[in-house]
C-alpha cells in the first residue's frame, strides 16, 4: 500500500488521522486542502511530506503565493521544502515529483538493509518513537524500514513502541503497521523509555529524523532528546534513520532548526476530552533536537554517518 500517490491528476493519501479506526484515502486536488491535511497530520513524516510537497508543486500549476503556502504548511521537517523546491526548479514538474516518490521507494528499501546490516545479533529489542514507518514515506519508511527488514529475516525479538503524545503517532500509527507486518511489539509510555534502558533488555534505539543539521545534530519528535541521553547512560546504540534528503546542510547546528511549536489544545485534550482544569495552558513543542555526541550513527540509502 501506498501512503502517497499521483492518480489520475490528483494527490491520494492515506488520511492518518483516521488511523487506527479505519483506513480511509483522501483525494487532494488544490493546494489549499493539501496544506490543510498537512497541518492537521493527515499527510505526516519527513519523507512523505517530501512526496508531498513535491506533488503539491504539481497541483499549484504555478502560482507562487501557492506554492510558497505549501513550502511553509509545517516549519522543521526540512523534506517539504526540499520537495517544493526540487519540482518547483523543474521543466517538468510532474516528471520531477513522481522521480522523488519513486527515490523514496529505493530509500526506504536501502536504509532498511543498511541499518539491518549495521546492527549485530539475531534476537534484536528494539525501541522507537513516533511513527517512521511506510506510514511516514511512500512505503516501508525509515527505522521501521530497518525493523521490518530485520523481521523479514527472523532477527527480530520485538519491538517496543512508545506512545509518542500528545499525537500518539506510536500508540496509534506505529502499532498498526507492526501489527500488519506481523512483528512482535509492545507499547510503552514516553516516560518509560529512558528507564527500560536503564534496565536491560533493548538492543538498539531507532530512530527517524525530521532534520540533521550539518554536524549531525537531529531533529526529531519530541521524547527522542531524553531517549538518546538514556541510552548514552546506558550503553545502548542511538541510531538515526533517515534520507539524505533530511539533511540540511544550510543549517550548521541544531541551534539553526526551527522547531514547530503546536496548538496547547493538543496536550489539554485528548479524543476530545479536556483533561486539564479550564484556564490552563500548555506547551507543546512538537520536535527536540539531539546533540550529535548522543548519536551513535546516521544511516541514509547512501551511507553510515558517524557523527
Ligand atoms: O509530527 P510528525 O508525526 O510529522 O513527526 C514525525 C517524526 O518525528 C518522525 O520521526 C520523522 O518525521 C521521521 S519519519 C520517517
Amino acid at each position: 500500500m501506498r501512503t502517497i500517490d499521483w492518480v489520475d491528476g490528483a494527490i491520494e493519501l492515506v488520511d492518518q488521522t483516521k488511523l487506527p479506526g479505519e483506513l480511509v484515502m483522501l483525494r487532494v486536488t488544490t493546494v489549499d486542502e493539501l496544506v490543510g491535511a498537512i497541518r492537521r497530520l493527515s499527510v505526516r513524516g519527513a519523507p512523505a511530506l517530501g512526496v508531498a510537497g513535491a506533488l503539491g508543486v504539481v497541483l499549484a500549476g504555478g502560482d507562487q503565493a501557492a506554492i510558497a503556502r505549501l513550502r511553509a504548511a509545517r516549519p522543521t521537517a526540512v523534506n517539504l521544502a526540499w520537495g517544493v523546491d526540487r519540482v518547483a526548479a523543474a521543466g517538468d514538474p510532474l516528471k520531477a515529483a513522481l522521480r522523488i516518490r519513486d527515490d523514496d521507494l529505493a530509500a526506504s528499501r536501502a536504509m532498511g538493509e543498511r541499518g539491518a546490516g549495521l546492527l549485530e545479533g539475531d534476537r534484536l529489542r528494539i525501541m522507537t518513537i513516533c511513527n517512521t514507518g511506510g506510514l511516514a514515506a511512500v512505503e516501508r519508511g525509515t527505522a521501521l524500514s530497518v525493523v521490518q527488514t530485520l523481521h523479514e529475516r527472523a532477527r527480530l525479538a520485538e519491538v517496543l513502541a512508545l506512545e509518542t503524545r500528545p499525537l500518539l503517532q506510536g500508540a496509534r500509527l506505529t502499532t498498526w503497521e507492526l501489527a500488519r507486518m506481523g512483528a512482535p511489539h509492545r507499547l510503552v509510555i514516553d516516560s518509560a523509555g529512558p528507564y527500560l534502558l536503564a534496565r536491560g533488555g533493548v538492543d538498539a534505539v531507532l530512530i527517524g529524523a525530521d532534520r540533521i543539521a550539518a554536524n549531525g545534530d537531529t531533529a526529531n519528535k519530541i521524547g527522542s532528546y531524553a531517549l538518546a541521553l538514556g541510552a548514552e547512560r546506558a550503553g545502548v546504540p542511538f541510531i538515526v534513520v533517515a534520507p539524505e534528503s533530511t539533511i540540511d546542510q544550510a543549517a550548521p547546528s541544531g541551534d539553526h532548526i526551527a522547531i514547530e511549536d503546536r496548538a496547547a489544545d493538543e496536550v489539554l485534550t485528548i479524543g476530545g476530552v479536556r483533561l486539564a482544569p479550564d484556564g490552563t495552558d500548555a506547551l507543546n513543542p512538537a520536535f527536540d533536537v539531539t546533540p550529535h555526541d548522543l548519536i551513535t550513527a546516521i544511516v541514509t540509502e547512501r551511507r553510515v554517518i558517524r557523527p
